[in-house]
């Protein structure tokens, strides 16, 4: 098991949804210390005197843009500083709801390098940080249900899900015999901000069959992650969903879920 009190462990998009209870789960339920990573200052400071005040740990945090190279390397070089880190979870990300071929490039860049150049240069510094050190450390890499299935109007979404899928469960076999794990975490829908900037709070909301909040899912995601699992999906209808996407023929998949997606309906 992987033992996080009174160790740090480093979790990005940490300011709102499920990285933000992920954060505090540690610092509550495990007595970890967290060192916090997101673009938005405030929040993060707010939530750091939040978890020092309320369970005595350690709280620090690092603002950083992850869709910008440097500043990937910034958050490696400032984490492992003066700490030892010995937890890595790598949750910010971003999505939208469209057409593909009306998916701004800009938009996509950033989603590409936020989703999957950050996560890959990261979790490859602190795999190599823990290696050397012989820190039998634990990552966490937040993939989607929508890894498993082609999500239509959230096609290139569900692309760099599905990238996270195969690149951790690869990459976990390559560094498991030093003793460090990689857990793939692919929830369903969460009731967070992500849902509302992509405008799509209206048709999955609090309440609605599988829908979970931040704090359910983050006691998913801690259970996975002190238990090294190598993949985990929280939630029966996302169990099964995941189930039906290796026996169900995949275009038949993305056919149902493009009527669910669709925007005009
Ligand atoms: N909500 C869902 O239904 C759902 C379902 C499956 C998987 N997920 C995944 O769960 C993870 C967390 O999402 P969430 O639902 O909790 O969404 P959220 O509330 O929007 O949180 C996203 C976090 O990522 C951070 N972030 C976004 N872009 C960033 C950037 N360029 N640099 C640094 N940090 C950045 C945000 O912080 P700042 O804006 O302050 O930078 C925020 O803290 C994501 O990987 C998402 O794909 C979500």
């Amino acid at each position: 098991m992987l033992e996080l009190r009174a160790r740090w462990t480093l979790v990005t998009g940490a300011s709102s949804g499920l990285g933000q209870e992920i954060a505090r789960s540690i610092a509550r339920d495990h007595g970890g210390n967290v060192l916090v990573v997101a673009r938005r200052r405030e929040r993060l400071e707010t939530l750091c005197e939040e978890l020092r005040s309320k369970y005595g740990v350690q709280a620090a945090f690092i603002t950083a843009d992850l869709s910008n190279p440097d500043d990937v390397e910034r958050v490696f070089t400032e984490a492992t500083r003066e700490r030892d880190i010995h937890g890595v979870v790598l949750n910010a990300g971003v999505t939208y709801w469209g057409e593909a071929l009306k998916l701004d490039w800009g938009e996509f860049q950033a989603m590409l390098d936020t989703n999957v150049t950050s996560m890959v240069r990261l979790s490859t510094l602190f795999a190599k940080h823990f290696i050397e050190r012989k820190t039998e450390g634990g990552m966490m890499f937040v993939s989607s249900v929508s890894a498993f299935i082609p999500v239509p109007y959230q096609a290139a979404y569900s692309g760099t899900k599905a990238f996270i899928l195969s690149y951790g469960q690869a990459m976990g076999q390559e560094v498991r015999h030093h003793g460090v794990s990689v857990t793939v975490f692919a929830p369903g829908g969460i009731t967070t901000e992500l849902l509302d900037k992509a405008g799509l709070s209206n048709r999955f909301k609090a309440g609605d069959m599988g829908m979970m909040s931040a704090t359910e899912c983050a006691t998913h995601a801690l259970r996975a992650f002190i238990y090294r699992k190598e993949l985990y999906v929280p939630g029966l209808l996302n169990q099964t969903l995941a189930l039906a996407a290796r026996l169900l023929p995949r275009g038949f998949l993305a056919q149902r879920t493009a009527v669910m997606y669709r925007p005009e309906r």
